[in-house]
């Protein structure tokens, strides 16, 4: 694979289930990405260096999930001047509330994109990165293209069965 331009990072390992989904886009679009964990309250030291760095690898964005208190889209964030995009992961107490609430209301000043909670929130992050590519990538334009056209068809195939 080329050069990885995004990067899903995530706080736990637990958070792959959810994760998965958007790397399965970038996958989809045939965007070169890297997946690691990086964890804000375990790896203080290596979340510093990996954001700190990541303009200079050639990274685009950076889509950072985590769950619970969720610092590491913010802190990523503090650390680069590279698009962060924030997924939510659900947490096994709160559903996920406390994840969104504590990526979504960053102080002004460092801004984190933040998304829905779990699979929706990922698959839409890794959209949002090839959109953000597609600006100025006509392949991924025209992909993008397609996947609306795929999905609108999706709909109008839809049949109802019958009421119960
Ligand atoms: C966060 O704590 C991770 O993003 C994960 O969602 C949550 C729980 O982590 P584990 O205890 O499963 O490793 O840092």
């Amino acid at each position: 694979m080329s050069k990885p331009v995004v990067a899903v990072v995530m706080g736990s390992d637990s958070d792959w289930p959810v994760m998965q989904h958007a790397v399965e886009q970038l996958e989809k679009f045939e965007v070169p990405y890297l997946a690691r964990v990086v964890s804000a309250h375990r790896t203080p030291d290596l979340l510093a260096e990996f954001a700190k760095s990541a303009r200079d690898e050639g990274l685009a964005c950076i889509i950072a999930g985590a769950g619970g208190a969720a610092h590491l889209p913010g802190m990523l964030a503090a650390n680069t001047t590279l698009p962060v995009l924030g997924v939510p992961v659900p947490s096994r107490h709160l559903n996920g509330e406390d994840s969104l609430l504590s990526i979504v209301q960053m102080p002004k000043g460092v801004p984190v994109a933040t998304f829905a909670i779990g699979q929706a929130g990922a698959i839409n992050a890794a959209l949002f990165a090839v959109s953000m590519l597609a600006n100025d990538n006509a392949d991924y334009q025209a992909k993008l293209q397609q996947f609306r056209e795929d999905q609108q068809r999706a709909v109008f195939d839809m049949v109802l069965p019958p009421a119960q």
